[in-house]
């Protein structure tokens, strides 16, 4: 298109509709061109180019065109930039003061459009819609759920949702940043600050291991909002709603500000001195009282690389190697085969060019939703998507073949396939998958799976966190990877949050710092299960995050010394911690 060559050579279009990831849909106008040899401008987001094709954008034509578009856009614009949250990033504002009137030749009575409440994260002012469809264009090709709508014709064509609803998708933040007016705005950052109040200081969300890179806008210290940096590696320039809202957790009272230390049964407040002697003193006692093994550390998966690695660092200085983030993991058979991180086996970018992806054990609209929507794009490309899961969960794009199993039965559908695989590719079972992959007609869905994975072009192989944290993960591991290798194609992990930094910061017990060496210490199964004198949680609500909440808050009141590093006033009180921690 005309206007992808005119940002390629850096020369400007004004536009409202077109954007780079959504489909054309040529309706603002305000990226008419004068174009040689036709009859009147051309919308440049829709004219492809030609040889030889002479296109002015900044003829007296053009500029007229555009002018004219802009005129016509303003005429039911209510004009409130004075009081509209988008002031100061409106393309509407931008452009009016290039291409609008100082004063308007519309005299007649605006229409106006009725608010709508569309759920806690956005808020409308849909008077101040110029139609672009972009938040509808956004939910029908890449949320995958058509959320938006126009209802009406002409002056009375309204963007709504369909029936009232609130919007509700796990990506429904990024129409705030594709509406080019102040129609749709973020509700939590409404009326708190203006854009050029904010420094933007870059960050990458810690929340489902996919890393997607983001600013956060800061005001004299306070986090205000978060908004996507793109990166077309990773998360091109969306972010999922997780990674977007949960800054509001920093700024609110429940945060724990300053040390707590319970002395006598009560819990009081302290200077980080007095806090850090007496953590100190404690782990010290339970040390040389029970010997550098009987202190433990558990981490959060969500816990930043640096948090892992001082965390490490600390255990190892007391001589412990007992530090794990995975408190939902059951199989740790398979730690030292482990590649030095669970990796995704792929770019992430490549999702989006897989031809037949198998998923075991992963909700991956709620888990990556990011990664869901590569998936999603690769759909639409034609792929085809097998799952193998415990529960029948919702996606937004059609899948080939699901097979819902119960959990432990899941293993039993793997191999299924594995076999149907091996049969359809003549490949031998190598001697000690064979007894895991067992013998027997595999039943026709397994035989459906195997056939999608052998005849489409880059099959691929993902195993999510239900498939991590199985009591057989490793042998579902070792299938898979069995799959992958038989029809080519490739294998990955979706591990939970952090988990890719943590394992190579040094956060769990088998291994140091960048996959080093050392003297393995107790897992988080272990640590629990056997208990240990002195914890360090980091991030850990026991009884919520551990795989088996009851063992895990008796071993903490087992314990003689816990201390919890926590950011929020409710994990302390509003849990057993307030009877079983310390510090
Ligand atoms: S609400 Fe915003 S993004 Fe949606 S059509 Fe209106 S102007 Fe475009
Ligand atoms: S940007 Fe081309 S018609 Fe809207």
């Amino acid at each position: 298109m005309i206007i992808q060559a005119t940002d390629a050579a850096g020369i400007y279009v004004p536009r409202f509709c077109y954007h780079k990831q959504l489909s054309v849909a040529a309706n603002c106008r305000m990226c008419l061109v004068e174009v040689e040899k036709a009859p009147k401008p051309l919308p440049a987001c829709a004219t492809p180019v030609a040889e030889g094709m002479v296109v002015r954008t900044r003829s007296p034509l053009a500029r007229e065109a555009q002018k004219g578009v802009m005129e016509f856009l303003l005429i039911n614009h209510p004009l409130d930039c004075p009081i509209c949250d988008q002031g100061g990033e409106c393309k509407l504002q931008d452009l009016a003061v290039g291409y609008g009137k100082d004063v308007s030749r519309y005299h007649e009575a605006k229409r106006i459009v009725k608010d709508k409440d569309i759920g806690p994260l956005i808020a409308t002012e849909m008077t101040r819609c110029i139609h672009c469809t972009r938040c509808v264009r956004f939910g029908k090709e890449l949320g995958g759920v058509m959320e938006f709508g126009g209802l009406g014709r002409g002056e009375h064509m309204e963007i709504r949702t369909f029936l009232d609803r609130s919007v509700d998708s796990e990506l429904s933040g990024n129409v705030i940043d594709l509406c080019p007016v102040g129609a749709l705005t973020s509700k939590p950052f409404r009326y708190t600050a203006r854009p050029w109040e904010l420094m933007s200081r870059p960050s990458v969300s810690p929340h489902d291991c996919v890393g997607a890179n983001l600013d956060v806008h800061v005001r004299r210290g306070e986090a205000m909002r978060v908004v996507p940096r793109e990166n077309e590696a990773v998360n091109e320039c969306w972010l999922s709603d997780r990674d977007r809202f949960s800054y509001e957790a920093l700024n609110t009272d429940a945060r724990l500000t300053r040390p707590m230390i319970r002395r006598n049964g009560r819990w009081e407040e302290t200077d980080w001195q007095t806090a850090m002697e007496f953590t100190a003193a404690g782990l010290r006692k339970a040390v040389s009282a029970h010997g550098a093994g009987q202190v433990g550390a558990l981490a959060a998966p969500t816990a930043t690389v640096e948090e892992f690695y001082l965390l490490g660092k600390l255990m190892r200085a007391l001589g412990s190697s007992n530090v794990d983030h995975r408190l939902r993991q059951m199989d740790f058979s398979d730690d030292e085969a482990m590649p030095p991180f669970p990796y995704l086996g792929q770019e992430i970018a490549n999702l989006e060019r897989l031809g037949g992806v198998l998923l075991v054990g992963s909700n991956l609209r709620k888990e990556q939703p990011l990664l869901n929507l590569r998936l999603r794009k690769a759909v639409r490309n034609g792929a085809h998507v097998a799952l193998i899961n415990p529960v029948d969960y919702e996606f937004n794009y059609p899948i080939a073949h699901s097979l819902v199993t119960d959990l432990m039965a899941m293993e039993r559908a793997l191999a299924g396939v594995a076999r149907a695989l091996a049969a359809r590719k003549g490949v031998a079972v190598p001697g000690e998958l064979s007894a895991l992959i067992g013998k027997g007609e595999p039943s026709s869905d397994e035989k459906a799976v195997a056939e999608m994975l052998a005849s489409r072009t880059s099959p691929a192989i993902l195993l999510g966190s239900l498939a991590l944290s199985h009591p057989h993960a490793a042998i579902l591991k070792g299938i898979a990877q069995f799959i992958a290798e038989s029809c080519g194609g490739c294998f990955g992990m979706l591990p939970p949050a952090n988990s890719v930094g943590a394992w190579l910061a040094g956060g769990v017990p088998h291994r140091g710092v960048a996959g080093s060496s050392i003297t393995a210490g107790k897992n988080a199964l272990d640590m629990l299960r056997s208990g240990v004198k002195a914890y360090v949680l980091l991030g850990v609500e026991p009884e919520l995050d551990c795989l088996n909440g009851a063992r895990a808050t008796g071993a903490m009141h087992a314990a003689d010394f816990v201390v919890m590093l926590t950011s929020f006033k409710p994990s302390l009180y509003q849990s057993g911690a307030v009877e079983y921690a310390d510090v």
